[in-house]
């Protein structure tokens, strides 16, 4: 019952303020308690401290959570994520378009059946919350079936989650196209029955400049100016096959950040998968429209895509998410994804510390999807999404972690070793909602 009161004991690490990119955090950025107690109830946070400071607040009787040892962080959070391509993931071969053409299309038709929608995200979500993930801005198919599917499982168990129908009027096969206008109002349909209920959210989802006319990116942008409420998400410059394409299909734009400039979609709540291939005027004009990027890794890596510039984002002010973009992505885990963010950063000079990485999961992510005041922190009024990790989930990591002389080092070792073993427990809405040790529904 989420709204029973619990208190969890571990030790607890949030953010505040984002850490910057030195090897210690900026002052004031962290909060550590060691052997710390956290508090929730009716699905909130309700106080949290030293477990000695605490404990002797507690309601009698109230029920203790004992993972001394474990340390708690707040849930993490995908900022973009197809859960239409769970069951194409590894699917071997070539670079974006023919992977789109080859494998992504396919298996996305097959959501025109309601069943497979509804199985589909039932398996999406108890994935995800194995690996930790209690937030996620979600991909569906073209079909409004597939989010009607996706958002009745996510409010089943009481999930805080974005996603919406992806628009797509042309360059797909048949079957995924919809027509500019029937597309606009299914996704308008969709907005009503779904959008601020519970925990959920609408993302109006046009899946790229290429599949999609002018007419409709421009009703997309109309949507978006009667609603500022709503999200937007994309993807941009991720392929420099796409780039070639879109520069061919809109001779009137200067570049491919233009076209969706034209149509109104660049704004606070718009969020840009990839965004490899820009310059850095393009990127001055994406922070100040206060849009964010997502970091894929995982897939940039896979698709052979590009080595993401994250220091000249930060550098024009623009703020990026991180996210495993699966099916392109290899890994649901966020801390998978924080692996390859790191060896990305190898490449390119850029190695990403660990402060910077577990706040990208959390506060980071949440900043850049406007959640911040809901979720992304462990403190009172918060919504109660957390991590219990455990850093001696297996015997390497046991080993690894009894060597740590920093809670950095221990950090580190958890996001380059660490999987969905490492998450000993998940909680969102104040409900366990998954447990390593306990059978996963199937
Ligand atoms: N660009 C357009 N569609 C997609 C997709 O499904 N995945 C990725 N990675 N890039 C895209
Ligand atoms: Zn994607």
């Amino acid at each position: 019952n989420p709204d029973t009161a619990r208190v969890l004991r571990a030790d607890l690490l949030s953010f505040d303020t984002d850490p910057g990119e030195g090897d210690t955090p900026a002052a004031g950025s962290v909060r550590h308690v060691e052997d710390g107690a956290l508090w929730i109830e009716n699905g909130r946070i309700r106080a949290l401290d030293t477990w000695a400071r605490l404990a002797p607040e507690l309601p009698e009787g109230i029920e203790i959570v004992d993972h001394r040892g474990k340390l708690i962080v707040p849930g993490f959070i995908d900022s973009h994520v197809h859960y239409v391509q769970l069951e194409i993931m590894a699917s071997w071969g070539r670079q974006l378009l023919d992977w789109l053409n080859d494998y992504t299309f396919p298996e996305e038709c097959r959501f025109a059946v309601h069943e497979h929608a509804r199985a589909q995200s039932a398996a999406f979500l108890n994935e995800m919350l194995r690996v930790g993930t209690t937030t996620a801005q979600v991909f569906c198919s073209s079909h409004p079936g597939s989010v009607d599917a996706f958002f009745t499982a996510c409010r089943e168990r009481g999930l805080r989650m974005l996603a919406g129908k992806v628009l797509m009027d042309r360059h797909a096969p048949e079957a995924l196209c919809d027509d500019t206008r029937g597309g606009i109002r299914d996704s308008e349909r969709l907005v009503a029955d779904w959008h601020g209920r519970d925990r959920l959210g609408y993302s109006l989802t046009p899946r790229f400049a290429p599949t999609s006319t002018r007419a409709q990116l421009d009703a997309t942008g109309g949507l978006l100016r009667n609603d500022p409420s709503l999200w937007l998400q994309t993807h941009l410059a991720e392929n420099t096959g796409e780039l070639d394409w879109v520069a061919e299909l809109f001779p009137e734009s200067r570049d491919y950040l233009e076209v969706y400039e034209q149509s109104g979609l660049v704004g606070p709540r718009s969020t840009f998968a990839h965004g490899i291939h820009l310059d850095q005027e393009m990127r001055g004009r994406l922070a100040a429209r206060g849009a964010n990027l997502a970091f894929c890794p995982s897939s940039n890596l896979f698709l052979g895509s590009g080595l993401f510039d994250r220091l000249a984002a930060r550098e024009a002010g623009l703020a990026i998410s991180y996210a495993s973009d699966v099916g392109g992505g290899t890994d649901l885990s966020g801390l998978a994804t924080l692996k390859a963010a790191y060896q990305v950063g190898q490449l390119r000079g850029q190695p990403l510390t660990a402060w910077q990485g577990f706040y990208g999961l959390t506060l980071g992510n949440a900043r850049a999807l406007s959640l911040d005041e809901r979720i992304g922190r462990l403190a009172p009024g918060m919504e109660a999404d957390f991590v219990v990790l455990d850093p001696a989930a297996t015997p390497l990591m046991a080993r690894r972690t009894a060597r740590s002389q920093s809670l950095a080092e221990t950090l580190f070792a958890l996001m380059m070793l660490g999987d969905d073993r490492t998450v000993a427990e998940t909680w969102s809405g104040g409900r366990r909602q998954h447990r390593r040790d306990a059978p996963t529904p199937t």
